[in-house]
């Protein structure tokens, strides 16, 4: 031990203030010259590449694959399939009680779930040999006639409970309903819609010295780790999960198809190999959002006080895996009524099992509820802000349990000054621009404030610095800077003598980038560490060479939290240009006002909450995956058929937020990941309505749409 001095905290400055004040990315000159390596690019020496090949039927059975030809071409080192796949145990319980996507427990029988099932593995010495190689080989199946037809009317869908109860019931909706004097009943649908992240998923996996290295693209890596732990049955300690740089998760990337596929090829060769997915095989293989279809059902009084409020939505599923797209969750959220019926449903389908994407439920579940919102407000004659606010609830309607803190109508007040919505005429089809009809809407946003236990080490270097460790995840959020001012003003040092190492599953167990609660989950680690460590350190504690080093964990303080209704919440105002003759919608301006807790970092917040925004225009007016019911398969599986707003779908966007820190929270952190992306499609959809005098209940919103529905206002 040496006797140095230097780099304790004792006698230097106390700076808070790094949070809220804004920080460029710490690793962003890393990213922005290439430095930056991602898990696709990482070199390795002998490194082997595998290529999956991909089902061509939708259902069925794998009769044989003809692997001999394929073994003679250039280049190929092995095929794996289901007959000679290292066995896997897949029979457990993953993360919040969801098995791993059945499409990453591989090879592992003959059955063909859905079009673009994984059948086998080529690999071989280049990427571009393996790729030759898989589309040249021969499978033979077994076709079974299929299902993919997705409607309101399936008979066989039935309620499953997700994350929360399938049904929750009270009061008798059917009288409640019948002795309103206002009733809004309206079916509204989306579509299937993809996250698809620029960084496409990709994954090394290598053997050294008795342990499993896996470099990976993902949403947290000890999930991967221990999941791949639990597929190949391996000590947990001899599994090592990296990933430093993700660009872009969205909720597609946890454990799935290419992980799996690496660490068996990597087994069976001995050797690193790599598996990246193709743009095309993230359709079948990275999950997706289920197209839902919505029943909503509200009765109000006169004064627009909701009587009832029903709320049913359908998703699909796969055969092998039930997933729930809980639609209905807002409903429970947002508001109340004597008698409140919300249920979500599904229904399964030769399709892959779809999965969290960004604001799971809340999505799709926000743009019914929203839009039934406004017409329930032209039909009582009352300002969508003002119904909302006669219908502001005290406590959780499901759960009788009180807020944590619930500043909706504060975002809206902030909002509608902002916005100029006093000036707005609420009748529709008026206001005209040349050829374009112009009409304004609003809906309200929230999504649920959690946070999940964490660990994290913090260690006091010898030169004055520190360094936190930590299995986060920065999936684009700015997550790792968040942590960098996070842990600053816990130390009270400027943020430039605090490094920040994410992304290695040898850091301990730690909630994922997921369900908005990534930031809020790890800063809480990064608090309660550096509170020891500014202790130890003011007793005057000499710095060893290896560094102080103190670890924490919130197991304890996150189960010790009492139940609350915990939420960030949010008003979306949109602006909508309709041509009359094209049927083109454009958004001309938009607005999100949010309560989302204490801001961390005003630049990547801001970025984080457009980022949903501009994905809500992309809800609304372009994304839909179209299956072909006769092939089961997709048309147009890339980013040239599946539509998604771009520069010129994007008009000034403005996100803001009010001052709303979580009281439960050691730092006031809520989470700002998704939440940006709810309510923003019903609000353009309500301004198109405004614009035209028809509602639209179809997402996306597309010009033959309008076409077809006319323009209600404007030929009358
Ligand atoms: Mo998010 S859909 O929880 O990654």
């Amino acid at each position: 031990m040496t006797t140095t001095t230097t780099g304790t905290t004792n006698g230097t400055t106390t700076a808070r203030g790094s949070v809220g004040t804004a920080h460029t990315r710490v690793e962003g000159r890393d990213k922005v010259t290439g430095a930056a390596r991602y898990a696709g690019e990482i070199p390795f020496a002998g490194l082997a590449h595998g290529w999956l090949a991909l089902s061509t039927v939708t259902r069925g059975r794998v009769r044989s694959v003809e692997t001999a030809p394929v073994l003679g071409m250039p280049g190929v080192l092995t095929v794996l399939h289901h007959e000679n796949a290292p066995r896997l145990d897949s029979d457990y319980v993953g993360l919040l009680g969801v098995p791993p996507d059945p499409s990453a427990a591989l090879f592992q029988h003959d059955r063909v779930p859905h079009r673009g099932w994984p059948v086998a593995l080529v690999v071989a010495e280049t990427s571009e040999q393996a790729r030759e190689a898989a589309e040249a080989l021969v499978v033979h199946y077994e076709q079974e006639p299929h299902d993919v037809a997705f409607s309101a009317g399936r008979p066989d869908a039935y309620p499953v409970d997700g994350h929360m109860p399938a049904v929750a019931e009270k009061g008798d909706l059917e009288s409640a309903l019948a002795t309103s004097t206002v009733v809004v009943d309206a079916e509204y649908t989306t579509p299937e819609e993809h996250h698809n992240p620029m960084e496409p998923h990709a994954a090394t996996a290598h053997w050294d010295g008795g342990r499993l290295e896996v470099v990976d693209s993902n949403q947290g890596t000890t999930w991967v780790a221990g999941d791949l732990a639990k597929l190949f049955s391996l000590d947990p300690a001899s599994v090592r999960v990296r990933s430093e740089h993700v660009g872009g998760g969205f909720g597609s990337k946890g454990i799935r198809a290419h992980q799996v596929a690496a660490v068996m090829a990597a087994t069976v060769l001995q050797r690193p190999v790599r598996v990246v997915m193709t743009r095309r095989q993230m359709f079948s293989l990275a999950g997706y959002r289920s197209p839902t279809t919505q029943r909503v059902r509200l009765g109000a009084d006169a004064q627009g006080r909701l009587r009832a409020l029903e709320h049913r939505c359908l998703n699909i599923t796969s055969t092998v895996r039930e997933f729930v797209e809980p639609g209905a969750a807002p409903a429970r959220v947002m508001y109340d009524a004597d008698a409140h019926h919300t249920a979500n449903r599904v229904v399964r389908l030769d399709v892959p099992t779809p999965t969290w994407m960004r604001a799971p439920g809340e999505a799709p579940g926000s743009f019914a509820l929203e839009a039934a919102l406004d017409e329930l407000a032209e039909k009582c004659g009352i300002d969508p802000i003002e119904l909302r606010a006669r219908n502001e609830p005290e406590r959780g309607p499901v759960s009788g349990l009180p807020f944590s803190s619930r500043n909706l109508l504060t975002c809206f007040r902030e909002g509608a000054r902002r916005f100029g919505w006093a000036d707005r005429d609420p009748r529709p089809g008026l206001r005209r621009d040349g050829r374009w009809l112009l009409g304004t809407g609003t809906a309200a946003a929230s999504f649920p404030a959690g946070a999940g236990p964490s660990t994290a080490g913090l260690t006091a270097e010898p030169d004055g610095t520190f360094t936190v460790r930590i299995a986060a995840s920065d999936i684009g959020t700015g997550a790792r800077t968040a942590l960098t001012l996070v842990a600053a003003d816990a130390l009270g040092v400027a943020p430039d003598r605090v490094r920040v190492r994410i992304g290695d599953s040898d850091f301990g167990p730690a909630m994922i980038a997921g369900g908005s609660m990534g930031t809020r989950s790890w800063s809480w680690a990064v608090t309660i560490a550096a509170d020891e460590l500014r202790e130890r350190l003011a007793l005057g504690a000499d710095i060893p060479p290896a560094g102080i080093t103190v670890r924490s964990d919130t197991t304890e303080a996150i189960g010790a939290l009492a139940k609350k209704e915990r939420h960030s919440f949010g008003a979306q105002f949109a602006e909508v240009a309709v041509d009359v003759t094209t049927g083109e919608v454009r958004v001309r301006r938009m607005l999100g006002i949010f309560a989302a807790g204490r801001v961390v970092n005003p630049l990547t917040a801001r970025s984080q909450f457009l980022g949903g925004m501009i994905w809500g225009i992309s809800m609304a007016l372009h994304e839909e995956a179209v299956r072909d019911p006769a092939s089961g398969g997709h048309v147009g599986a890339d980013l040239a058929g599946y539509h998604v707003a771009t520069h010129a779908d994007v008009p000034l966007i403005e996100a803001d937020w009010i001052d709303d820190p979580d009281p439960d929270d050691p730092v006031g952190i809520k989470g700002i990941g998704e939440i940006g992306i709810v309510g923003a499609a019903a609000a353009i959809a309500n301004a198109v309505w405004h614009a035209t005098g028809v509602r639209h209940r179809s997402l996306p919103i597309r010009p033959d749409r309008v076409l077809s529905a006319g323009t209600g206002a404007a030929h009358a």
